[in-house]
């Protein structure tokens, strides 16, 4: 897989830049602050959608434009595709394969496969959990694209999840009415720590509710990614 033609509009501190490569490795030099990383980002965000440096796309778009666009050329064997991006901040995202529309952005992801490096990897090893589950769902999807739909729509319950627990607790008289016929149940017996729960694994394990490590796709509540 090689990329051999990046194009942005609009993205970052570019107003117009085209940028070919060549097989073999390119080298990008210049001064501090003179884009370099700007033209790896956009790479990137044609691969994953995303920014490995924000978590929003407004930062991606060059301050005073409305939208950015990006067309990245990719030659996969003997096969030639044609992504284009663009970056809608607070609106949708839109995307063309080979010049005709496709429904979801997402719909591109598997057409160039990149893996970036940057200083910011080493909040890998540093950081929150959230950054290690991060990487490995981008590794998922990046490897096997159709995931995108299962993290999108993940992410979706995830964000509803907080969402009613953030209105629950705004309203505690009527959220403790409400678990009260709970209550009344006949209680059963809990599992021991380290039991796996029914339907589930145990809370605070690998990939079970509340696992500090839980695993890919695997959140532990209130861990800033609603
Ligand atoms: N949305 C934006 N609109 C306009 N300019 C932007 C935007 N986002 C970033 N910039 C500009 O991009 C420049 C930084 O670009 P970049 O990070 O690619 O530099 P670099 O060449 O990688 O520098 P360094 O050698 O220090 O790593 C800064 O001048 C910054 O002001
Ligand atoms: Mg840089």
């Amino acid at each position: 897989m090689h990329l051999t033609r990046l194009a942005l509009t609009d993205f970052r501190s570019y107003t117009e830049a085209v940028l070919s490569l060549e097989p073999g490795v390119s080298t990008l030099l210049g001064p501090n602050g003179q884009g370099k990383t700007n033209l790896v980002e956009a790479a990137a965000y044609v691969s994953t959608l995303g920014s490995h440096r924000v978590a929003t796309d407004a930062p991606l778009v060059r301050s005073g434009a409305e939208r950015a666009i990006l067309r990245a050329a990719v030659t996969s064997g003997d096969r030639d595709s044609l992504v284009e991006i663009e970056i809608n901040p607070g609106r949708a995202n839109r995307a063309r394969l080979n010049r005709a529309p496709v429904s979801r952005p997402r719909q591109v992801l598997g057409v160039l496969r990149a893996v970036l490096f940057a200083p910011e990897d080493l909040a890998l090893v540093k950081g929150d959990p959230d950054q290690r589950r991060r990487f490995l769902d981008d590794l998922l999807v990046a490897s096997a694209p159709r995931y995108a739909g299962v993290r999108a729509d993940y992410e979706r319950v995830l964000r509803q999840r907080t969402a009613l627990l953030k209105s629950l607790r705004a309203r505690p008289g009527r959220a403790a009415r409400r678990s009260q016929p709970q209550r009344s149940r006949p209680r059963r017996s809990r599992p021991r720590r380290g039991q796996p729960r029914r339907g589930g694994p145990a809370r605070g394990a690998p990939g079970g509710p509340g696992g500090r490590d839980a695993g890919c796709l695997g959140r532990a509540p209130g861990d800033g990614r609603s």
